[in-house]
């Protein structure tokens, strides 16, 4: 029914109101306010009064938005709905924590609950589609947003990718809570060489076909509604322009029918890449492509109904993706009743709710990772003791919200020195210590100022002399990582190594809680402080996780979703690649792939992080050790918690297929999961392994499962398991 409705509404569209539907801006001014009067507020106005603007991007609340549809319900001829979108990325006002943390709970049930109650709260806004999930992998710890993603693994990045497409749609589209998702950036953004952003992606069909597309895939699969295209070049071809991507692969392949959303300019920007000769070459080359919708270049509504009329771009085109733009809107119910996310009722109710902030604790607790805890320094007694709390980040209300957080009012995080506040048995004394800064900023001018400031180094070591123990929360405030925000250094920024050496060597009960988005490399901390929390951005809830973490109120599950390197020259170092020809030292000379000044292992591998309690591995089981092609193969372990407390594990299962037609890594995760175990208890863990997991993408894009040995290891984190072996016929 809704195809019929979509030709009956087609059949009476002008092309301008077709490309219309095209148009998506960006809307920065306040629509229940005065009319703009002029400059490009005005002329967006003028559009929408038109029919020429299919989507806004950023009007939220339901006065807002309610104002702007009516202008297109009520005013335009045909009377179109505009979809509204926003970067829902990891939560609306309330927020989770950051889309790499939640991936570090390995726990998608959480994940997907984290997408619903973003969902829920961002449709009581008014909003009816979301510009996530982000599906990139990426192994350059170096790239500001590998925070956004869910790491540098695939087999994780597709369950994760499926989780929140999931978690974002729900079952039914049409409800009034439940929200378009995006899967983005398609594609290769996250291997922008060397970790800058916007720069060049170049690979191979192999990692293009095995690393880069399963998790968009699986977003397809998973029934996500949109697409963005990406900033980068991929290969030479803007993607944007990439017709073998948006055509080839994902409308053609792939049958995906909703529609493709450039990303902000990224049709202009073809022009600056030098892969068109000005807007309009940019625009008939986008469309071509299958980007369906143009994200504030302001291109395809000043120049595609030219291009059709003279021949250059073929209408089919256009229908096309007036089709599919159409399609999502008639799947929202929004032809049906368009002010459908407009009650200003439930707005006030959902937002900021009680229950909104209990499912971001929860995901919050959920994504910490326990890196170090020598000498069980943690969890922290609750009573009797004097506790020295350093480091700005501790009493940080805003970076902990993260750089996705546009519709967060500033400051509304619990910060890490509020959270431990409520634990009224101890003596807290707190103190800043140093600043950290954005360093970011300092580069503006290609000058960079040094603001280091050290003069509250002394009564942060005084603090430190008088206390039991020291807990200090450094890393990167919120906006050092996330979009343009690459960093060629990754260590702690500022002088808070300094300030953390400082202390530590007045004090050596340590526990540095970090706070970032990004792998940092901290050797030195590794190597010194006794307990170290990967506490990233956790969002709105922050400080409450971070204190029922360290007082033992809940037992640390998270596993790293990334390698952290030793150094930013080991970057990209990420656990699944591919065997050199001389791995290994086994002539005992300098011809082997090593550095000659580190090791080349990471200081955290993936997978990794701590319990309070601990687990043992025993009896890696195959139903067989010789399959057919197509064969199921079971696995199973038994995990025993050995600790004194209950806790959950996250068994992972890796593979290795050591001979095949194109080298293969030197692990794969392909299976893994979540174990609430009690103290003593023990569990048999059961796998299966079928075609999905065995087989590889070969150079033409072929799924291929070869024949032969397979290696088999089961365990807590990447480098390290119980052993096995099976073979294929
Ligand atoms: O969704 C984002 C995208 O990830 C980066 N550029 C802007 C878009 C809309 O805000």
């Amino acid at each position: 029914a809704i195809e019929e409705r979509i030709t009956l509404l087609m059949d009476q569209m002008t092309l301008d109101e077709k490309v219309g539907q095209m148009n998506q801006y960006n809307g920065s001014w306040d629509f229940t306010g005065p009319l703009p009067e002029s400059g490009s507020e005005e002329e967006k106005y003028e559009h929408i009064k038109k029919g020429w603007v299919g989507s806004m991007l950023s009007v939220r609340g339901t006065d807002k938005v309610r104002a702007v549809q009516k202008i297109a319900v009520e005013e335009t001829r045909l009377g179109i709905p505009i979809i509204f979108g926003f970067d829902v990325i990891h939560g609306y006002k309330t927020l989770s924590p950051i889309p790499l943390a939640e991936a570090a709970s390995w726990d998608l049930d959480a994940i997907k609950n984290s997408a619903r109650v973003a969902a829920d709260e961002a449709t009581a806004a008014g909003l009816n589609w979301t510009f996530g999930p982000n599906v990139d992998i990426s192994n350059d710890a170096r790239w500001g947003r590998i925070m956004e993603g869910a790491g540098e693994d695939t087999y994780l990045g597709v369950k994760v990718a499926k989780a929140r497409v999931t978690g974002f749609q729900g079952t039914d589209l049409s409800a009034n809570n439940t929200i378009a998702s995006c899967a983005k950036h398609f594609a290769a953004y996250g291997f922008a060489e060397a970790g800058l952003e916007y720069n060049s992606a170049e690979m191979g069909t192999s990692k293009l076909y095995n690393v880069v597309l399963p998790p968009f895939k699986a977003a397809v699969d998973a029934g996500v509604r949109t697409f963005m295209n990406s900033f980068n070049t991929l290969n030479g071809v803007p993607a944007t322009g990439d017709t073998f991507l948006q055509r080839d692969i994902l409308k053609g392949a792939w049958n995906f029918n909703g529609y493709v959303v450039s990303d902000w300019a990224s049709i202009r920007e073809m022009v600056v890449h030098g892969y068109a000769a000005d807007g309009a070459d940019a625009s008939a080359k986008a469309v071509t492509a299958g980007s369906d919708m143009d994200m504030e270049s302001h291109l395809y509504v000043k120049e595609l109904v030219k291009l059709v009329e003279d021949g250059t771009v073929d209408e089919k085109l256009i229908d096309d993706a007036v089709r599919r733009i159409l399609r999502v809107k008639f799947e929202l119910g929004l032809f049906d009743d368009p002010y459908k996310y407009c009650d200003a009722e439930r707005e006030k109710s959902v937002t900021g709710s009680e229950a909104m902030n209990d499912a971001v604790l929860d995901m919050a607790k959920k994504s910490i990772v326990l890196l170090k805890n020598d000498g069980n320094i943690l969890p922290l007694k609750k009573s009797g003791q004097r506790i020295a709390l350093i480091g700005a980040l501790a009493a940080d209300k805003n970076s902990p919200l993260g750089s996705w957080r546009i519709a967060a009012d500033d400051n509304t995080a619990v910060s890490v020195l509020e959270g431990m506040q409520e634990y009224k048995g101890n003596t807290l004394v707190y103190e800043k210590g140093t600043d950290v800064s954005l360093g970011q900023q300092l580069f503006v001018q290609e000058v960079k100022i040094n603001s280091e400031d050290y003069s509250g180094f002394d009564a942060a070591k005084k603090a430190a002399s008088e206390a039991d123990v020291v807990v200090m929360v450094l890393g990167e405030v919120g906006f050092q990582s996330g979009e343009a925000r690459s960093r060629t250094e990754l260590g702690l920024p500022g002088n808070q190594q300094e300030l953390l050496e400082a202390v530590f060597e007045i004090n050596k009960n340590v526990v540095l809680v970090l706070n970032n988005g990004r792998p940092l490399a901290l050797p030195w901390a590794a190597e010194n402080v006794p307990a170290i929390v990967e506490a990233w951005q956790l969002g709105t809830q922050t400080g409450n996780a971070v204190a029922q973490i360290l007082y033992g109120d809940y037992n640390p599950s998270g596993k790293l979703p990334v390698s952290f390197p030793r150094s930013v020259g080991q970057c990209p170092i990420y656990y699944n690649h591919l065997r050199t020809g001389r791995p290994v030292n086994s002539q005992d000379n300098v011809f082997w792939s090593h550095y000659i000044d580190s090791q080349k292992t990471p200081l955290y591998p993936f997978g990794y992080g701590l319990s309070y309690t601990s687990f043992k591995y025993e009896n890696l089981k195959l139903n067989k050790s010789q399959y057919t092609k197509g064969e199921t193969i079971e696995l199973s372990v038994e995990v025993t918690n050995t600790g004194n407390l209950d806790g959950k594990e996250v068994v992972q299962l890796y593979i290795n297929d050591p001979v095949a037609s194109i080298v293969r890594p030197v692990k794969e995760l392909k299976g893994f999961e979540l174990v609430e175990l009690k103290k003593g208890e023990t569990k048999t863990v059961k796998f299966t392994l079928t075609d999905a997991e065995l087989g590889f993408y070969n150079n033409n894009g072929d799924y291929l499962v070869e024949a032969g040995k397979f290696n088999v290891m089961i365990g807590g984190q990447s480098d390290k398991g119980l052993t096995g072996q099976f073979e294929i016929e």
